[in-house]
């Protein structure tokens, strides 16, 4: 089965190229390497260095022959998408639609899409929060995303383009860019590695659902190939971490030799998030289960082999 990675050169692409290689797909990758990095993309798979907002884009797709379309590029810094919603829209919507084009035109069969659990809902008021919660984004980030799911249907309902949308939760792990602004584990560590305390927003106490990279590769490759029907999963775990927890777990990998700067809130962040995992459970027999503590072992562990190698 041959299937194509957009983002794939990325944080979650790449882990999921990984993954899919494993399981004995032919995997190809599309991304333009703004974020992401031509390393991270394994020997022996192809790499097309294309823009998914180009016109171009939705011909090289519609012409790879791709059983199954793992759509994971994007515009992903929620600030930015404040600072200029038009090329977020540009990238996140328009670019998702030459994919979904490419797909239809080319007779990919299944499309699983990286949609966003926090983003989509907006302020939640059930934890966790199940998929048929309102969808309230507050930024242009988690409306574009809420914008591709509904292109999704359109283009299962008009065309039989079956889909996943799975929506992530606070993802963390190993090859994540620390100099972005989400990823609050790769941030710290970054500051860590170079001898500095971590600044915490506010006091330290607003939670998030965090979900190891390992754990959302596998769950990518199981939408493909477990889930029978089309339609939105949250890929999260369910439970609510500080991040104070974060900063402790991470702490303890550095012998406690840290103590945290604490700075103002961010102005309009959500105090509580978490999502709940049991549909994507029911249907595809998976849930995240990479113990938080564990996960930051693992990602700090590579983020100081790879600082001192
Ligand atoms: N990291 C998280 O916690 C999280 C949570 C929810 C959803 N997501 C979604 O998961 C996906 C992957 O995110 P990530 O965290 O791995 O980020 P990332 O920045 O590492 O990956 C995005 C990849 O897309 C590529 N890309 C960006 N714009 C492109 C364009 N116009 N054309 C082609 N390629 C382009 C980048 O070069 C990069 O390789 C994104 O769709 C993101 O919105 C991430």
């Amino acid at each position: 089965m041959k299937v194509l990675v957009t983002g794939g050169a990325g944080f979650i692409g790449s882990h999921t190229v990984d993954a899919l290689l494993a399981e004995g797909f032919e995997v190809e990758v599309l991304d333009n390497l703004s974020t992401g990095f031509a390393h991270n993309v394994p020997d022996g798979v192809r790499l097309i260095e294309a823009d998914i907002a180009h016109p171009a884009t939705t011909k090289t797709i519609a012409d790879g022959g791709y059983d199954a379309v793992f759509h994971l590029a994007a515009q992903i810094d929620v600030r930015k998408s404040m600072e200029d919603p038009a090329f977020d829209a540009t990238t996140n919507v328009v670019g998702s639609i030459r994919v979904l084009e490419g797909c239809r035109l080319g007779g990919t069969k299944t499309v699983v899409f990286a949609s966003t659990g926090g983003a989509c809902y907006g302020e939640q008021d059930l934890f966790p929060t199940p998929e048929d919660a309102p969808l309230q984004p507050i930024s242009a980030y988690g409306a574009a995303k809420v914008a591709v799911e509904k292109y999704l249907f359109v283009y299962q309902a008009n065309y039989g383009l079956e889909y996943r949308a799975l929506r992530y939760a606070n993802v963390y792990g190993p090859r994540q860019n620390p100099h972005g602004e989400a990823g609050v584990v790769a941030i710290f560590l970054n500051r860590m590695l170079q001898g500095m305390a971590p600044r915490i927003n506010g006091d330290g106490l607003q939670t998030r659902d965090y979900v190891y990279v390992g754990d959302v590769a596998r769950a990518n490759v199981l939408a493909l190939t477990r889930l029978e029907r089309s339609g939105a999963f949250n890929i999260g775990t369910g439970k609510e971490h500080t991040v104070v927890d974060v900063f402790n777990g991470l702490n303890a990998f550095f012998n406690r030799q840290f103590t945290p700067e604490f700075g103002p809130p961010k102005p309009g962040e959500q105090r509580r998030s978490s999502i709940s995992p049991k549909n994507f459970f029911e249907a595809a027999g998976f849930r995240p289960e990479t113990l938080l503590f564990d996960g930051l072992q693992t990602t700090a562990e590579w983020f100081k082999q790879r600082a001192f190698s």
